[in-house]
């Protein structure tokens, strides 16, 4: 089982690519292989262009991936109201697999995580990412996972997750999709 995460800032430390990363962890201790592809990765990765058919080997190993996700995750923080810009860009650029068999995330689970410095943008944010992930045929995990930066801290000095509430919502999240992976799909 492959599962791949996108997501994070370019901000050296950046919270919600580590929470994506925990998420992948959990599912590596349940025998899935994973994938990160954090900031500095999307920031390779030209605009998108939906008249331009040439890729770079950022671009194409990004697609190959997700192509062959069992399931994926996507981490966001909240800019300005919503989705980033850089992870945004991952997504549309996923318009490569919108002729495939099984077209862009259809029939897999996707958990969904939020870093955001208030509670608005953490809970609109979620709900756009919902919204994204319904739209391209796949199946948000029922746990998604809303940090507040500045109220919680999620990670202690060593990096391990350091709040209960966060690791009990990691730990269902990499449950959720481990279970929701149809084989065959
Ligand atoms: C350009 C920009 C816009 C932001 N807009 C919001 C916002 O609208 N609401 C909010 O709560 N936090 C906002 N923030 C704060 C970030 O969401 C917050 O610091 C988040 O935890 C950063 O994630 P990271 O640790 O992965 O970099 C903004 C930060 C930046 C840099």
């Amino acid at each position: 089982m492959r599962v791949v995460g996108i997501g994070g800032t370019l901000r050296a430390g950046s919270s919600s690519e580590r929470l994506g990363r925990a998420v992948l962890a959990a599912c590596e201790v349940r025998g899935a292989s994973v994938r990160m592809f954090d900031g500095p990765h999307l920031a390779q990765l030209p605009h998108f262009d939906p008249a331009m058919p040439d890729r770079s080997p950022a671009e194409a190993e990004l697609v190959e991936a997700v192509r062959t996700a069992d399931a994926l995750v996507i981490a966001s923080p909240g800019y300005h109201g919503g989705v980033s810009g850089l992870v945004k860009n991952a997504i549309d650029l996923l318009e490569d697999l919108r002729g495939d068999a099984r077209p862009y995330f259809d029939g897999r689970p996707v958990g969904l995580i939020v870093s955001a410095a208030g509670w608005q943008a953490g809970g609109v944010t979620l709900a756009a990412l919902r919204g994204i992930v319904h739209a391209m045929r796949g199946w948000p995990t029922p746990i998604g996972l809303a940090v507040n930066s500045i109220e919680q801290k999620p990670f202690d000095a060593e990096g391990n997750l350091a709040e209960t509430g966060i690791s009990a919502a990691v730990e269902a999240m990499a449950d959720q999709l481990m279970q929701g992976v149809r084989p065959g799909a």
